[in-house]
């Protein structure tokens, strides 16, 4: 079964990469990276991307050091190395791309996908419709609700068709549900003012702007079959019954050392691909809580190192799952130990980019599942 399926996706995979030829001023440091050995995107099968979160603006523009993906040589080298799919971490949500009502800000976002075309690697665009992350213009701003909506709509056409043919997968609803499973109908602006509707027209809206790009449903602890999984495979199965394009779920996948691995996670991607649906692992990282000296135990290592694996593993054995993204690679830079007080360490590489455990065993399950 997933030999054809590779075979399919690889297809799919060429005709998605249309290579740029680089400049000569282009050429930098990381441009030789992809044809490098021994890294995680040699070891992935054929038609599996293995992602990572390129990483600046959110929490990175309080931090003491300068934009990580245009400052940092040695992080650009090793993110144009180890990966062949990325994703904006910060650089295409509302805030960043959107600063002001007549202004997009598409600097950053143009330079990751400029990256990505010249090192091989796709792109999975984040996000569209939010209820975090939205510029003050917006939130605070009073709008009728025919001007929300079609804020809503330019936005998408504005976004979505600037990159159009360049993203294989966009996050188009991000984080609509809570944990109960009930929308988010009070924090979610785009819901509270238009109505549920908005949702399906986000994902109609986004269908004409790139009809090639994959329209996913992505979001956080829908890694088990849980009330919020099942909202969301509601939710699809209604759009599909109402022609509404949708193509993808896909798990955030934040996990904590704290709680259990979610043993139901290869269970419940399955049965959104036994809808049709494509699946995918977003924003993988396992967060520990950190000892007095700040240095995880080598138990606390291997725990994690379990966690990135099965991760991994449930996703290979999903039909359909063919992105897997970490949520940065680095310990550097992670979003972890500003947002989850204690925790940290959550990244597959040190700050020096030292290797842990996590990064090996997901190399050998890689290259295993290549072999297969
Ligand atoms: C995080 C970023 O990593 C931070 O830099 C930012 O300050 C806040 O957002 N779910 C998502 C991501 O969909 O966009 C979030 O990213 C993490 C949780």
């Amino acid at each position: 079964m997933r030999t054809t399926r590779l075979a399919t996706a690889a297809l799919t995979a060429l005709a998605l990469f249309t290579p740029l030829t680089a400049t000569a001023d282009e050429a930098s440091v990381e441009d030789a990276g992809h044809a490098r050995k021994d890294t995680l995107r040699k070891a992935a099968p054929k038609g599996f991307f293995i992602g990572t979160a390129v990483a600046g603006g959110g929490h990175h523009e309080n931090m003491p050091y300068p934009d990580p993906f245009t400052s940092d040589q040695p992080y650009r080298a090793v993110l144009a190395a180890e990966f062949n799919s990325v994703s904006a971490e910060n650089q295409m949500k509302w805030e960043y791309i959107h600063p002001e009502r007549d202004k997009y800000n598409f600097g950053m976002a143009d330079a990751i996908v400029k990256f990505a075309q010249r090192n091989r690697q796709v792109v999975r665009g984040h996000t569209l419709l939010w209820h975090n992350q939205n510029p003050a213009w917006l939130s605070e701003g009073s709008f009728t609700k025919d001007e929300l909506r079609s804020i809503l709509r330019d936005h998408i056409k504005t976004v979505v068709g600037r990159y159009k043919g360049k993203i294989q997968q966009w996050d188009v609803a991000n984080e609509i549900f809570n944990d109960s499973g009930e929308l988010r109908t009070t924090e979610n602006i785009w819901i509270r003012e238009l109505g549920p509707g908005i949702v399906a027209d986000a994902f109609r809206w986004a269908r004409e702007a790139d009809p090639k790009a994959k329209l996913f449903f992505n979001d956080y602890n829908v890694e088990g079959v849980n009330a919020k999984s099942n909202a969301y495979y509601a939710l699809v199965k209604q759009f599909q019954a109402q022609g509404v394009p949708v193509d993808g779920f896909s798990a955030q996948a934040h996990l904590s050392t704290r709680y259990g691995f979610p043993g139901d996670l290869r269970a419940n991607l399955q049965r959104f691909a036994d809808l049709g649906l494509e699946t995918a692992i977003t924003e993988l990282d396992v967060r520990m809580d950190l000892p007095a000296d700040g240095v995880p135990t080598p138990a606390q290592l291997a725990q994690q190192a379990d966690y990135y694996n099965r991760t991994l593993v449930a996703c290979l054995n999903v039909e359909g799952c063919d992105s897997f993204t970490i949520w940065g690679f680095t310990d550097k830079y992670s979003w972890v130990p500003v947002f989850f007080e204690g925790e940290g360490a959550a990244t597959v590489m040190w700050d020096d980019f030292g290797k842990k455990p996590a990064y090996h065993v997901l190399k050998e399950t890689l290259a295993k599942a290549g072999r297969r």
